[in-house]
């Protein structure tokens, strides 16, 4: 019914785009554009969140655990006493109490930090942004694990800083490559901006840095001149007990810190930090005031209140024991039902195993036929800006249950199987079209 009568709604309707203007307005585009493209995770959300696929794709933690009640409460009651701050407009150094207890939780991966020294951010992701804003200038070389997380991917590429990839083993970041990538893009003349490294649960990886090579790549950096970016919103997500030593708490001045409240807390608040030395700090203020003059005080205040009156270390424990749970189901199920000649990672901790399938395999081009089997996944190549990935997949255990898991593995298992089976008949994947549920069509990340 409308509005205004018995005629039935209309909805409204996007815009429509004639080809004309669509080509007026790419014409106008800013060059910087052109570096920005929609994931391959974005593309595949909407097939993926079928209730009949089994999604080992997004990374969505797990909020089922959280008190909501209590949490509820906790919301009404701070808008009823405190509404005239929460609703306002803040600072876009962050809310000041927040900022100290943000030095609470850093502590616990063994850094000191002024609370002065942090910036709160609407996420992790808008620090990352920020920190390409103040550095990148258009052909400038950032360095990242390869693989690498996509929304780092993403920012950087629309800053139109140029990605150069340095290798991981089991052990994390390779101290050699790192020298040897400094080298070859030194040599070339162009200009290191900085290390974007994940130490921890590395997403999409499952792979963390070693201990004894944290001051190694520390030392190479610091040397070398070159910034080290710390994204760590996994960090306290660990399923071994202590947390791993920040590389932040092993040197303050050449490394900035990324923290989030997304994966420990609620991705849904946008809440997250930098901390970083002084004349960094200062220009992140003011790329925060130009963004969105101050990151929301109501989720800020929700934060901080959380943090007063919740165990939050406890929630936590809670978490890590959920997330321990689904990390061994995966084990168990690729395991038992993983073709002879795929590999994949160990994590022990965080959202992520990084899985690997035998020459000729194409995860890219399999993702449809996986669809069509009711499984979905996020191939390699979204990770990396080079290429490569094509016989790499990222498979999440944090959301889907234990059973979920193990059905999805099972069924990914079939359509490897299939795939290798092809591959060694035809020495390639003969391509064909898929019956069924429409398979995403992932654009290049
Ligand atoms: C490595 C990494 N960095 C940053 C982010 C962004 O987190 P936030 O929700 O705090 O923006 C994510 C989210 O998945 C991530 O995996």
């Amino acid at each position: 019914m409308s509005e205004h009568g018995n005629q039935p709604a209309t909805p409204e309707q996007p815009a429509e785009n004639s080809v004309r203007n669509l080509d007026a307005y790419r014409a106008a585009y800013a060059e910087r554009t052109a570096g920005m493209t929609a994931s391959e995770i974005r593309a595949l959300f909407a097939v993926a969140s079928r209730p009949e696929v089994v999604s080992l794709a997004g990374g969505m933690p797990n909020l089922a655990a959280l008190p909501l009640d209590s949490i509820g409460g906790e919301v009404a009651r701070l808008i009823a006493e405190d509404g005239q701050v929460a609703l306002q407009y803040g600072s876009a150094h962050g809310v000041p109490e927040l900022r100290e207890q943000i030095c609470d939780v850093m502590a616990l991966e063994g850094i000191t930090a002024h609370p002065d020294d942090v910036v709160v951010t609407a996420g992790s992701q808008m620090g990352l942004d920020m920190i390409t804003r103040i550095f990148c200038d258009p052909g400038d070389v950032i360095l990242a694990e390869g693989p690498s997380y996509v929304g780092a991917l993403g920012s950087f590429g629309a800053y139109q800083a140029e990605i150069v990839h340095v290798a991981m083993d089991d052990d994390g970041l390779q101290p050699d490559a790192l020298r040897e990538a400094i080298a070859e893009v030194q040599q070339q003349g162009k200009r290191i901006k900085f290390l974007y490294t994940i130490p921890n649960f590395h997403n999409p990886g499952g792979i963390t840095l070693a201990p004894e090579r944290r001051p190694q790549i520390l030392e190479i950096c610091k040397e070398a001149g070159i910034l080290v970016i710390e994204d760590n919103p996994y960090g306290l997500l660990g399923f071994d007990g202590k947390p791993y030593q920040a590389l932040r708490s092993m040197d303050a001045d050449n490394v900035v810190y990324l923290g989030s409240f997304s994966k420990t807390f609620a991705s849904g608040l946008r809440v997250g930090w930098v901390l970083a030395p002084l004349a960094i700090r200062e220009k992140l203020v003011l790329t925060a005031e130009s963004a969105t003059l101050c990151p929301p005080t109501l989720t800020q205040m929700i934060v901080s209140r959380y943090l007063s009156t919740h165990d939050w270390q406890g929630q936590i424990k809670i978490f890590q024991e959920q997330y321990r749970e689904r990390r061994d189901a995966m084990m168990a199920a690729l395991d038992q039902y993983m073709p002879e000649g795929c590999t994949w990672t160990k994590p022990d901790g965080g959202f992520f195993v990084w899985l690997t399938a035998p020459e000729g395999v194409d995860t890219k081009a399999m993702l449809p036929r996986a669809v069509t089997q009711r499984v979905a996944y996020v191939s390699g190549t979204g990770f990396y800006k080079n290429g490569f990935g094509s016989r790499q997949m990222r498979l999440s255990f944090c959301y889907p249950t234990t059973d979920r898991i193990r059905e999805g593995v099972r069924r990914l298992a079939n359509v490897l199987t299939e795939e290798m089976e092809l591959v060694r008949t035809f020495g390639t994947v003969p391509q064909r079209s898929v019956p069924g549920p429409q398979a995403p069509s992932p654009d290049t990340a």
